[in-house]
């Protein structure tokens, strides 16, 4: 009875950015099945602030794909949580949201597990570390960026070089890659109809491309990862509140990088107690109201290192894990809705 007085507003602006997984879908489902008062709001436009104090909570699943979600999303969000509504992103989830520098510096402040990373501002500081202190294979990453577009492995010290020249040059070009995307999800479609449903979404990555190319080149630092040796796949880790859920994703054939590879399936027994604690004593010393993490296991101490974290993930593949686990490392059958759970948390707290 309580949450029918509860007032949500929904963000959706398809001409900003359309995309068919966005979460405003299962937030208005889940509103519409539980009789919540719901409205779908556009924070684009100029009397925002006045619109909102009809309400209650705001919710939004801005993309690192869109230009002004990434300029703007995150100041309307704290700017509504100032005016007394509850908000999902929140600032301490969202605030580092596709910059891995950022990630890195927070996991590191409370020395999370992750791999040693190494950040240089100068091109002078990155040669002194590159002739003294350089060890390859080495990963090299952009801070933002998904799909493992933005990730790759330096072989040399003329590789680093290279990609260093580049970086503090004229910068380097953040937009995915439609080919690389493609060929991956075509390689790893096992069946006829997996193919069809990613020929289906199509149009979500035109839109994606499309509106990615209008993001910033990257420019003035080089942000690299000790490389971790591992068994060929990753983990996704979402927690929210009590519950920890996975997708595990293959590496593609000849290279090192799993993320986008359209590979994934879910063998529990890759997740261990350790990950299973690891995530949730991250999620609770950094107050994450959801979190993804990506973990690899490292092959040398057989441990979980974070190798980034994200807001937001396919909710769509999530659910196939068919369940998720709790805080004592007990398996529940009962599919963790990500988008779901997240509203449950935010109107639950009014
Ligand atoms: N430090 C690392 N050691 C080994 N493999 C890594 C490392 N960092 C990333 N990878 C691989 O590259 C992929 C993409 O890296 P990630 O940082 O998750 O970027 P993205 O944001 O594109 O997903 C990961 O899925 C993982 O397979
Ligand atoms: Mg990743």
């Amino acid at each position: 009875m309580k949450n029918r007085k509860v007032r949500v507003a929904i963000h959706y602006n398809e001409s900003i950015f359309k995309h068919s997984t966005s979460w405003h879908f299962a937030w208005i489902n889940y509103c519409e099945a539980n009789n919540i008062d719901y409205s779908i709001v556009d924070c684009y436009k100029y009397d925002i602030l006045e619109t909102l104090k009809n309400y209650d909570c705001l919710v939004w699943h801005f993309s690192h794909y869109s230009l002004q979600d990434m300029l703007f999303a995150r100041s309307i969000l704290m700017s509504a949580e100032n005016m007394g509504l509850k908000v999902f992103p929140d600032i301490p989830t969202s605030w580092h949201f596709d910059d891995k520098i950022a990630e890195t510096y927070l996991l590191e402040s409370i020395q999370a597990s992750t791999p040693k990373a190494y950040m240089f501002y100068t091109l002078k500081d990155f040669v002194t570390w590159l002739d003294n202190d350089s060890k390859f294979p080495i990963v090299a990453k952009l801070r933002c960026g998904s799909g493992s577009n933005n990730v790759k492995l330096l072989n040399s010290r003329s590789d680093a070089y290279n990609y260093g020249k580049k970086i503090f040059g004229k910068g380097l070009v953040s937009t995915p890659s439609i080919l690389y995307k493609g060929s991956s999800q075509l390689k790893s479609a096992k069946s006829w109809a997996t193919i069809k449903s990613r020929i289906k979404r199509i149009p979500d990555f035109i839109e994606s491309f499309s509106k990615a190319r209008r993001l910033p080149r990257q420019q003035g630092y080089v942000y690299l990862q000790e490389f971790i040796p591992n068994a060929g796949f990753d983990l996704k880790i979402v927690v929210i509140g009590d519950k920890l859920s996975f997708i595990a994703r293959n590496i593609r054939e000849g290279e090192f990088r799993a993320s986008g590879s359209g590979s994934f399936y879910f063998d529990r027994s890759l997740v261990t107690k350790d990950i299973i604690d690891s995530a949730f004593s991250v999620s609770d010393r950094l107050r994450f109201q959801c979190m993804g993490y990506d973990y690899v296991i490292d092959d040398r101490d057989n441990i979980g290192k974070i190798i980034e974290m994200s807001y937001g993930f396919s909710h769509t593949t999530l659910l196939q894990a068919g369940g998720y686990w709790d805080r004592s490392g007990e398996w529940h059958d009962e599919p963790l809705n990500a988008p779901e759970e997240i509203l449950k948390h935010l109107i639950e707290v009014e």
